[in-house]
């Protein structure tokens, strides 16, 4: 069920979305989440590609990246800090895959909207191994990201 599934985490969402969008209906519970999430979609813009939304929530889901990110420093993975805008593969000191390099790619919000959902898809032979499956997800990591110039 809905209910089982979303606690406890998306609480903290929930009250973001409706701090920001409606307030009043975040304090009734569970039942309301889904409006609530509803009318942040609708009252803003599509979920993904919107930088700003929901970037306070982007900044929890982005620590899921950290096991091999950070903004600062290459690791892992390249560093973060201005990838919103910025050329795929474009860290100097950085050893990407061939394919990401190659990629052709810019760092638009629909184009993360794309990597993060499946990185082998979008760019076959990358060395990225990690997707986030939610939309809202998605978005929110974006919004963050878009933060960090
Ligand atoms: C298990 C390790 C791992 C995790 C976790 C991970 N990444 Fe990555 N990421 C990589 C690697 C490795 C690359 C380089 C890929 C390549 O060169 O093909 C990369 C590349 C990227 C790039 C391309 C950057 C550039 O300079 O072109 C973006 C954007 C990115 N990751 C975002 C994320 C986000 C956002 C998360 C969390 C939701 C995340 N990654 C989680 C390993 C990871």
């Amino acid at each position: 069920m809905f209910m089982q599934r979303c606690a406890p985490r998306p609480h903290s969402l929930l009250l973001v979305t409706a701090l920001a969008v409606l307030a009043g209906s975040a304090s009734a519970g569970a039942g309301p989440a889904r409006p609530a999430r509803h009318q942040a979609m609708l009252g803003g813009k599509p979920a993904a590609a919107v930088p700003g939304d929901n970037a306070a929530n982007g900044a929890r889901l982005y620590q899921s990246c950290m096991g091999c990110h950070s903004l600062g420093e290459n690791d892992v993975g390249p560093r973060h800090r201005g990838v919103v805008g910025r050329a795929a593969g474009s860290v100097p000191d950085y050893a990407y895959s061939a394919a990401l390099r190659k990629s052709g790619l810019v760092w638009t919000p629909a184009n993360l909207d794309k990597w993060l959902t499946n990185p082998q898809k979008l760019v076959p032979g990358t060395k990225m191994y990690f997707s986030v499956v939610k939309p809202q997800d998605r978005a929110d990591i974006i919004a963050y990201l878009a933060q960090q110039k």
